[in-house]
């Protein structure tokens, strides 16, 4: 029999406080109507003092391990997709690992900007599938808003911090968990969206810089194109699926996708409204989001989704 990465239990972390558009508005000159209105963003969540990457993160694993019923000891392998850690080295997927009390897993980073999750997923499927554990926990964790711009209103209006996990458990049989993953990169598009920093590079850790009109157009083909691949590689179409989780850039790039795809606007999960962009932690927040809240259900038919800086996307499809 074959082995199958399953969706064991999802969790998710925000950090406390709000910021509405409203607020950013008396800093920056912007408004509430244009944010909602380019971007269908209200509200994003910012990190505070004593806030991390690594914390967010570990709140989501314990989380997930809450609703998957499983301690933390039976974890083999962590995961966490991120493109601001805590530190340049070591990773923060073993500060996860200290803070959840797992004396010896494989853990670490994946950057991959806003598809981190989408490979951090892949690598991890394939691990499990390949032997290397049983257990797994798949983490997307961002705090966006350290290396944010606050004075750039073409980029500081669209972020905000948060994470999600879920843990994955190796199951025996057939159309079960992750069913297929696909990964572009295309690195020619770095001056669209990249960091203006880094430790190789400069002494500051730098901040967001993109071109938003080009990367808006490059999401739209390149996401749908990868979607029909992934439903493709599982015999799977458009009509079959129950639910598309996509990272949650811009409520217009989630319409023009799903127009392009001809799936009902219904069948996408938003939630983009509330969190902004989070990076890496999108996708597994709104996963978590829409398992809690009912709408997805066990045995239900699920599509990924991302794309981000690199360019990077990727896609999965998963049997709930
Ligand atoms: N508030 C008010 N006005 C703003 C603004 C803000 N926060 N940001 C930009 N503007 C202005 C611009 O300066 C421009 O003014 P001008 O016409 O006088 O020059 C005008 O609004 C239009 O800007 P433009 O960039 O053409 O708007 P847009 O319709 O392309 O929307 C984005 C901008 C960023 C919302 C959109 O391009 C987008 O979402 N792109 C994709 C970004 C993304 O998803 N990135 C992450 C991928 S992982």
């Amino acid at each position: 029999m074959s082995r199958h990465s399953v969706i064991a239990g999802t969790g998710s972390a925000l950090p406390p406080r709000r910021v509405t558009n409203a607020e950013l508005a008396e800093h920056v000159d912007t408004s509430h109507e244009w944010i909602v209105e380019r971007t269908g963003i209200e509200a994003r969540h910012i990190v505070g003092d004593g806030e991390t990457t690594a914390t967010l993160a570990t709140e989501a694993a314990r989380n997930a391990l809450d609703a998957a019923g499983i301690s933390a000891d039976k974890i083999g392998l962590i995961v966490l997709a991120t493109a601001t850690p805590d530190q340049t080295f070591p990773a923060s997927a073993t500060k996860v690992q200290a803070a959840l009390g797992i004396d010896d897993c494989i853990a670490f980073d994946v950057a991959a900007v806003c598809t981190g999750f989408l490979y951090a997923l892949s690598v991890a499927d394939n691990m499990l599938k390949g032997g290397m554990a049983d257990y797994a926990l798949v983490i997307g964790s961002e705090t966006f808003s350290r290396i944010l711009d606050w004075e750039d209103r073409t980029t500081c209006v669209l972020f905000g911090d948060g994470a999600g996990a879920i843990v994955l458990k190796v199951e025996e049989g057939a159309d079960k968990g992750v069913l297929s993953t696909r990964l572009h990169a295309d690195g020619r598009h770095n001056d669209l969206l990249y960091v203006s920093g880094g430790p190789s590079t400069t002494d500051t850790v730098g901040k967001v810089r993109m071109k938003g009109k080009e990367v808006f157009r490059h999401a739209v083909v390149n996401l749908a194109a990868v979607l029909n691949e992934v439903l493709d590689a599982s015999g799977h179409t458009p009509a079959d699926i129950d639910w598309v989780v996509p990272h949650q850039a811009n409520k217009r790039i989630l319409d023009a996708t799903a127009k392009k795809l001809g799936l009902p606007p219904e069948r996408m999960v938003v939630t983009v409204d509330q969190h902004a962009n989070t990076s890496a932690a999108s996708v597994p927040l709104a996963l978590d989001v829409a398992i809690r809240d009912g709408r997805i259900q066990r045995g239900d038919l699920l599509v990924l989704e991302a794309m981000g800086g690199g360019f990077t996307w990727g896609a999965a499809i998963i049997r709930y």
